[in-house]
């Protein structure tokens, strides 16, 4: 995935309005946004579309997908008909249940990113332990793009190790949460920012100097 600027944009608010105020400020900065469980559990699932259609952009939605594998695969489908153009699914869970959103996803010509460690403190206790098994399950089962934090670059530079130079790795956690630009891109294909950028007093000059900040 061609990712505009190298920053995905973690469109976290509550409402289309305030998604629409954002994007209509900045949407020509970006090409790629991913939408999670806060827009779309506020605004129905049309969030997707709409703003895939409004703003002709690429849209990852984050929803974490950690189920069996007939439920994974049922979200799988409907996310992808709204119109994302790749899903986020947990690694944890197991080969099945991530296998089952693979197949969706190919059926569709869709992607799946594979979640192997969360970006906050908390990820320390039950999920680290397991997110270098989970980066070596994606390789062996042939996934191209994952997600890796940005919190903790010692971890996201043996997450790339793994999974190879040619795959995909994009990283949230820069900002906010800690994580910097430009070392988190010695690792990582692109950044996933949220509310460095949604709750900037101007969102423009906060992605502005983002993006001077990555400039190699
Ligand atoms: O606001 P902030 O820039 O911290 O947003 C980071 C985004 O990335 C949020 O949408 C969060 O849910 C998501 N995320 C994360 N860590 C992961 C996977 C996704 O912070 N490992």
């Amino acid at each position: 995935m061609e990712v505009k600027n190298k920053i995905i944009l973690a469109l976290d608010v509550l409402s289309m309005d305030q998604a629409r105020e954002l994007l209509d400020e900045i949407s020509d900065y970006l090409d790629t946004i991913k939408i999670g469980y806060p827009l779309v559990l506020a605004e129905g699932l049309e969030a997707v579309t709409q703003v895939k259609e409004e703003y002709q952009c690429k849209i990852i939605t984050d929803f974490k997908v950690a189920d069996i594998p007939a439920t994974n695969q049922k979200i799988a489908n409907v996310t992808f008909q709204a119109g994302a153009d790749a899903l986020i699914v947990h690694g944890f869970v197991g080969p099945d249940s991530v296998a089952s959103c693979v197949e969706s996803a190919e059926k569709q010509g869709k992607e799946v990113f594979l979640l192997t460690e969360m970006s906050h403190p908390g990820a320390s206790q039950f999920l680290q332990p397991v997110s270098m098994d989970i980066a070596h399950m994606g390789v062996e089962m042939g996934i191209q793009n994952y997600v890796g934090p940005s919190t903790r670059l010692d971890r996201l530079e043996k997450i790339r190790s793994i999974i190879g130079k040619d795959s995909f790795l994009i990283s949230p956690g820069v900002g906010t949460q800690g994580g910097d630009p430009k070392d988190t891109l010695k690792f990582a294909d692109a950044l996933i920012i949220g509310r460095s950028i949604y709750l900037a007093p101007d969102p423009v000059e906060s992605l502005e100097s983002i993006i001077d900040s990555i400039e190699f």
